[in-house]
């Protein structure tokens, strides 16, 4: 029996290595991660992460050819195939700081599966890394080696949080790649397999090792670039009277753009897209391209405009001012069907809101109290470097800051509503209930265009939609700078 060991059990190890399990009985996969309370929420039946369908297909694997395990070194050792899905997060300190990105966790996995190795192995890079993380790897594991032959490939993710199962279930493509070396061809083989368990052989792509690395950052800058074109249409929109909704119906017409992607919203948020057009950023300067660094910085630079646009239109239409006031944030997900807050556009909105004194009541189905708490007074960059592996403890909580179960009593006697991630519940919220209970005038400022905002005003709202014709009163209040 083939065994297989993830390393890693976040947001990509967890799901691929549950598919994967799944799709091929006749495979052992092991994730194994250093985080005791993560894999015992892997063992138990309140899973660490909030997925569509997960909860399905790790009930129907685990124990049978699925496990998870801090026995970290053991798995490792065992395996055949070893897929190394630790964080590969943002630098905060030293050079490249805020930019390149920080390959600490996957040098310490490296050198662990050097240590414990007693066999040959094929060693996966599914994190996704700067071009040529994997020749550094080679060496880390080839000098530790004691003459054992590893094999790297390059095998990045491109599911998507909140569809992550149906994403892994009928992938795109999956992308294999790997050095162009009878060995490396071998490897890249003995991966294709266990894809083609499930996935029809077209689409399982092979490539060399750079390919792979580059595909998946190129991927999502292109990506994320989608969100900030249409995103700073939307300003324009407002400034015009166009309706970005329209716009982008027109536009994505065309085939040779599409439909897909080209909602306009606060921005996008997500562990990816920042942090890899960063690293993508980073590397394009170490290669002394900075034309094409600034082309791809721009994307971001859109992304932060956005957030702080959409505050400033909050605070403005208000009377320029929201000390002292209630706004419930409805949503602090960075997206719909996932509870992860991982560089939400939600932080940025409340913290620009919080800046101004604000008093916020937030409400999102999937997201606890304290991962509020905790996102609101960290550092930029620093949330994608695990608690368990942080130095320092989290800073006390934001006082002006209340977290409800309830959007119902989010909004009781606030003066403003914040829609920041287009969870389905919010479209059908009784809002005339909600009207009645708010201070007046009573605004709505929606960031993700769920609510119809035409009957939200018949109630009496005044109503903020990104990119849409503005109300009379917000045409009165122009933004501040
Ligand atoms: P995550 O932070 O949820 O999970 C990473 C896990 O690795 C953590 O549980 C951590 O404790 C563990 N870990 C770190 N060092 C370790 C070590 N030496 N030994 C054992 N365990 C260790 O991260 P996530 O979201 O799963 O991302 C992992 C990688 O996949 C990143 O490179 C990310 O950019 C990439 N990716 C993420 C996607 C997403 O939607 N979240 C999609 C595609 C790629």
């Amino acid at each position: 029996m083939v065994k297989i060991c993830c390393i890693g059990a976040g947001y990509v190890g967890g799901p691929t290595m549950a598919v994967i399990a799944l799709k091929c009985p006749d495979i052992e996969v092991a994730v194994v991660d250093i985080s005791v309370s993560r894999i015992n929420a892997w063992n138990s039946d309140q899973l660490p992460i909030y997925e569509p369908g997960l909860d399905d297909v790790v009930k129907q694997r685990r124990g049978k050819n699925l496990f998870f395990s801090t026995d970290v070194e053991r798995h490792v050792m065992e395996a055949d195939i070893v897929f190394v899905s630790v964080n590969t997060p943002t630098k905060t300190q030293g050079p490249g700081a805020g930019k390149a990105a920080d390959l600490t966790y996957w040098e310490s996995a490296a050198r662990m599966i050097a240590d414990v190795s007693k066999s040959d192995k094929i060693v996966v890079e599914k994190s996704t890394v700067p071009v040529k993380t994997a020749e550094a790897i080679e060496k880390i594991l080839t000098h530790n080696s004691k003459g054992i032959n590893f094999q790297i490939l390059s095998n990045p993710e491109f599911l998507a949080e909140g569809t992550a199962i149906e994403d892994l279930f009928s992938p795109d493509r999956v992308l294999i790649g790997g050095r162009e070396t009878p060995a490396g061809q071998k490897a890249i083989q003995a991966l294709k397999e266990v894809y083609a368990h499930w996935v029809p052989e077209e689409r399982i792509i092979c490539s060399n090792l750079w390919s792979a690395e580059l595909s998946k950052l190129a991927a999502d800058a292109f990506l994320a670039q989608r969100i900030s074109s249409v995103n700073a249409i939307s300003a324009l929109c407002e400034a015009t009277g166009a309706n970005v909704t329209e716009v982008a119906h027109a536009v994505g017409k065309d085939t040779r753009i599409g439909p897909k992607f080209l909602n306009a919203s606060v921005g996008f948020g997500g562990s990816c897209f920042q942090k890899d057009i960063l690293n993508l950023v980073y590397i394009c300067e170490c290669n002394g391209l900075p034309e094409v660094a600034n082309y791809w910085k721009q994307v971001i630079k859109i992304n932060d405009y956005q957030k702080s646009r959409f505050v400033n239109r909050v605070v403005s239409s208000m009377f320029n001012t929201v000390s002292g006031k209630k706004v419930a944030i409805l949503g602090f997900a960075f997206k719909k069907d996932t509870g992860d807050t991982r560089e939400t556009p939600a932080i940025d909105v409340c913290k620009g809101l919080l800046g101004d004194k604000a008093r916020l009541s937030i409400y999102d189905p999937q997201v606890s109290e304290d991962q509020i708490q905790r996102d609101l007074s960290m550092k930029k960059f620093d949330w994608d470097h695990p608690i368990h592996l942080q130095p320092q403890s989290p800073t006390a909580a934001v006082k002006q800051v209340g977290v409800v179960w309830d959007a119902y009593e989010a909004t009781k006697g606030a003066h403003g509503i914040c829609i920041l991630t287009e969870w389905d519940e919010f479209k059908s919220l009784d809002y005339k209930k909600i009207y009645d209970q708010m201070q007046k005038p009573a605004f709505v400022f929606d960031g993700r265009n769920v609510v119809d905002a035409e009957k939200l005003r018949q109630i009496g709202f005044i109503v903020y939609s990104i990119g849409k014709p503005l109300d009379e009163w917000l045409k009165d209040m122009p933004a501040v700078a």
